[in-house]
């Protein structure tokens, strides 16, 4: 099936078997659920990983992902670090005088983008805002797997589902969730696999609390009935936060020459978190990747440069 666009003249999208990278889509209508930190570490595991990889930053207005990335190409300049990057797109925000017109132009380029870096890469990671647009509900029915981040918070489960305040047992679906199923079933009418949806607990304090308790328990029991698999996710860590301004993840060489200060436990920790979620993706990664990686990670160690972190996903 083809997505045609609501303009004339502009390409469409192919949903279905001559598509070949493998599209990994953030998503979640909450605005600061980590979708834009997840989508980096992701990227940068599967670079790390030896796959090609290319990112697409839907979210027009914070371009968040696009600002990481950039950072990282200037620290890398700046320090001659061997950090990976991938190929990226961002699509550009349209503030026409119509809304559909807006939406049309921004289609019309996120087609273009993806016909673009489909072909020639392992992975397509897109980046999405917290809105509800005839755009994001395209990159829904493009997800081979969707990653909806979720704080630790009844606020933010909000967005999936509503629970009884007595008994915390879900009552009803949102309307997010909703979204999600309509997307995947059109997706089901072009594609035998079905979309792999992750939800992953994000910011999840260091020490259990009731609230944290009813949350998980709430997110197991609506796995059930809206067909995701729930991670672990990140805990609420001071590092996932402070790396962005060096366009870093918890998986590149963390030194004392990078952090300013000794790495910690923390930092540890938080790489194990990472390597959890991506394990958990279950991503089609290929042995030619694994090598390639292997074989990058030896030519650095031989110019001096120990590429940290390549281990991830290479063993
Ligand atoms: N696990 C975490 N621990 C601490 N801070 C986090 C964590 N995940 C995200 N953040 C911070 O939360 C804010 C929102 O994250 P972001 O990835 O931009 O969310 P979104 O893209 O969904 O809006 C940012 O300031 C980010 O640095
Ligand atoms: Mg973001």
């Amino acid at each position: 099936m083809r997505i045609e666009s609501p303009i004339l003249g502009v390409p469409a999208i192919a949903l279905g078997s001559t598509r070949s990278a493998h599209v990994i889509v953030l998503a979640n209508e909450k605005g600061g659920s980590g979708k834009t930190t997840t989508a980096m570490h992701v990227i940068v595991a599967l670079l790390k990983a030896g796959q090609k990889v290319a990112a697409i930053d839907v979210d027009s207005r914070q371009k968040s992902l696009t600002r990481y990335v950039s950072n990282r190409r200037i620290w890398a300049k700046k320090t001659g670090a061997p950090l990976e990057l991938p190929e990226h797109r961002a699509i550009e925000r349209v503030n026409g005088k119509s809304v559909d017109e807006n939406e049309a132009a921004e289609f019309a380029a996120f087609a273009a983008a993806v016909n673009e870096v489909e072909p020639h890469h392992d992975f397509v990671v897109v980046d999405t805002p917290a809105t509800d647009s005839y755009l994001m509900r395209l990159a829904h029915a493009m997800a081979d797997t969707l990653i909806t981040p979720l704080n630790d918070s009844f606020v933010d489960f909000d967005v999936l589902a509503s629970i009884d305040p007595e008994s915390y047992e879900v009552t009803g679906t949102s309307h997010y969730a909703e979204v999600v199923r309509e997307a995947r079933r059109q997706r089901r009418m072009v594609e035998e696999d079905e979309t792999d949806w992750i939800v992953m607990r994000n910011r999840v304090g260091q020490f259990e609390t009731r609230n944290g308790r009813n949350v998980a328990d709430g997110l197991v029991d609506l796995s059930r009935r809206l067909n995701y698999r729930l991670s672990e996710g990140f805990s609420e860590r001071v590092i996932y936060r402070e790396l962005f301004p060096r366009g870093l993840t918890v998986l590149d060489n963390l030194d004392e020459k990078t952090l300013g200060s000794k790495p910690i436990l923390s930092h540890l920790a938080a790489r194990q978190e990472v390597r959890n979620l991506i394990d958990g993706l279950r991503l089609p990664i290929d042995e030619r990747g694994r090598r390639r990686a292997a074989a990058r990670a030896e030519w650095y160690r031989c110019a001096g440069h120990p590429l940290e972190g390549i281990e991830l996903l290479a063993e």
